[in-house]
């Protein structure tokens, strides 16, 4: 099992940019948290940032046949970015979105999230402790997944021996 984690613009800049709403953790510090747990879990993990919408496209394709769960914060794309909802809905891998504020206290205009609907949820306002509850959100998707596939395949394997 493997997670992608995909990291939207200015997140490179948390411990710098408005402190009062996003705290003082860096990014690598959040990074090496989520790194620990997947190791403790056995998945695998990835981390990507870009402050670029078409790279952060690039990058979701990228993880067809590769991640089986992927958690995301687009930050301000999340309110306006049709291309990454579309790359989101369209490799169909587990998506858990994240924010490190909440969103909905905010101003208006980062009330609507475009890519939260093809997400399989939204983690909002617990500052970077939300990223480890997006960790414990995929891994359990993952692992119903798996079971699931498991099944289909114990299933497939016995009208196989029955059809012999
Ligand atoms: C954010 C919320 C977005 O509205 C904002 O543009 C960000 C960060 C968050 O994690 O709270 O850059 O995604």
């Amino acid at each position: 099992m493997k997670v992608v984690v995909i990291q939207g613009p200015n997140l490179n800049m948390l411990g710098v940019r408005d402190q009062n709403i996003y705290g003082p953790m860096k990014l690598d510090d959040i990074h090496a948290q989520m790194q620990a747990f997947a190791e403790q879990n056995n998945v695998e993990i990835e981390f990507f940032q870009s402050n670029l919408e078409g790279e952060i496209v690039d990058r979701l394709q990228e993880c067809l046949g590769d991640a089986t769960g992927i958690v995301i914060n687009p930050a301000a794309y999340t309110h306006t970015s049709i291309a990454i909802r579309d790359a989101i809905s369209a490799i169909q891998i587990p998506t858990v979105e994240v924010h490190l504020s909440n969103i909905h206290q905010r101003e208006e205009f980062r009330h609507t999230s475009l890519t939260a609907p093809v997400c399989a949820g939204q983690i909002v306002g617990f500052g970077p402790f939300g990223y480890h509850l997006a960790m414990l959100s995929v891994i359990q998707i993952m692992n119903e997944v798996k079971a699931l596939q498991e099944q289909q395949q114990g299933q497939e394997a016995q009208v196989a021996l029955q059809n012999n």
